[in-house]
């Protein structure tokens, strides 16, 4: 088993290891910010080699999927006044975190491998630096149909493939339920690997780069 652990990690590793080391996501012993005391591990806190989706680590965040608080605007298509959470939806892995209490970062990891998990935060803002995805009515909508707002805003939204929109990926929800394959989540625009466009962001957003990969302006 020991083996088999060591091995499937570092095969993980190859993927994501020069990047997340040293970027706010690596909650190490060796991290600057929040971060464990103890634990050398940096995948650990979202990813195990037993896992489901994506090998993941963590149990679902303790917070009613659908008490979370979304954009709503009454100029909103149909497909984006229908964004939604539930226990299913793939932004609920970054809820697990952003969105619980400090306690539960380390709290609600699954296999910890025999680590202590706990974390810590040595400024002491986690409940109010606005990692909290709940904690503004502004956040931008996810866990909708993009293709579907598109077909209702066609000269507003830029089209699925080229390179635009394109470059952004969108989910298949299918494994999850859902009938959506092209549906907007917090990774749409985020990367959780890699921090060279702060923060963890797709595109560099210093011209709004980001947003205009998708709104026609
Ligand atoms: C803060 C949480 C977090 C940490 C830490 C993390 N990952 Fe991930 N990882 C994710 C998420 C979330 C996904 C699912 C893809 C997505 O949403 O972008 C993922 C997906 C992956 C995938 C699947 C391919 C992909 O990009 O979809 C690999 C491989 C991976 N991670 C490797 C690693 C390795 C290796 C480490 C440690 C060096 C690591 N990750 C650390 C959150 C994390
Ligand atoms: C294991 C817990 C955990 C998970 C899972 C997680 N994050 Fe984070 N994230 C953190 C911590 C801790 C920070 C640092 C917060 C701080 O320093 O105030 C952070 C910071 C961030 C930041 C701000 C970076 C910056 O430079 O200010 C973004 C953006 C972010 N995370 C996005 C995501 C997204 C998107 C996902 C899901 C794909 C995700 N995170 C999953 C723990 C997590
Ligand atoms: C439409 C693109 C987009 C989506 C979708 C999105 N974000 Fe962001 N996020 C951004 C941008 C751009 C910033 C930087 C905002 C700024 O600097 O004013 C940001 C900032 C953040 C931050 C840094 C703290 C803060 O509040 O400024 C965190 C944490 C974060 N996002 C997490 C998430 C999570 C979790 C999700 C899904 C639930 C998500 N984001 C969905 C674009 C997005
Ligand atoms: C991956 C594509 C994508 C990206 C990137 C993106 N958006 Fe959006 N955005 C959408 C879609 C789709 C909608 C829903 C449109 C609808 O339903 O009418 C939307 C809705 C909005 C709305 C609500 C409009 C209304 O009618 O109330 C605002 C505001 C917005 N986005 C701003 C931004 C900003 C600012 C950025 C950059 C930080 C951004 N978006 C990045 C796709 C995107």
């Amino acid at each position: 088993m020991k083996t088999t652990t060591a091995t499937l990690l570092l095969l993980l590793a190859g993927a994501a290891q020069a990047t997340v080391a040293g970027s706010k996501h690596d909650l190490s012993a060796t991290g600057t910010g929040i971060h464990s005391p103890t634990t050398p591990q940096v995948c650990l806190f979202c990813h195990t080699p037993h896992g489901g989706l994506s090998l993941w680590n963590r149990a679902p965040s303790t917070t009613a999927p659908e008490s979370i608080r979304l954009y709503a605007s009454p100029s909103l298509s149909a497909a984006g006044s229908a964004a939604r959470l539930d226990g299913k939806s793939r932004s609920m892995l970054c809820l697990s975190c952003h969105g619980e209490p400090l306690a539960n970062i380390g709290g609600l990891v699954l296999n910890t491998l025999g680590n202590d998990m706990a974390v810590v935060d040595p400024r002491g803002t986690w409940t109010t630096s606005g990692v909290l995805w709940d904690r503004v009515a502004v956040n931008h909508p996810i866990g909708f149909d993009y293709a579907q707002a598109l077909a209702a805003k066609p000269t507003r939204l830029e089209p699925l493939s080229g390179t635009n929109v394109g470059l952004l990926p969108l989910f298949n929800a299918t494994a999850q339920g859902s009938t959506v394959t092209t549906s907007m989540e917090c990774s749409t625009c985020h990367t959780v690997h890699d921090a060279t466009n702060s923060p963890f962001l797709r595109v560099d957003n210093a011209s709004n780069g980001l947003c205009l990969a998708c709104h026609i302006r």
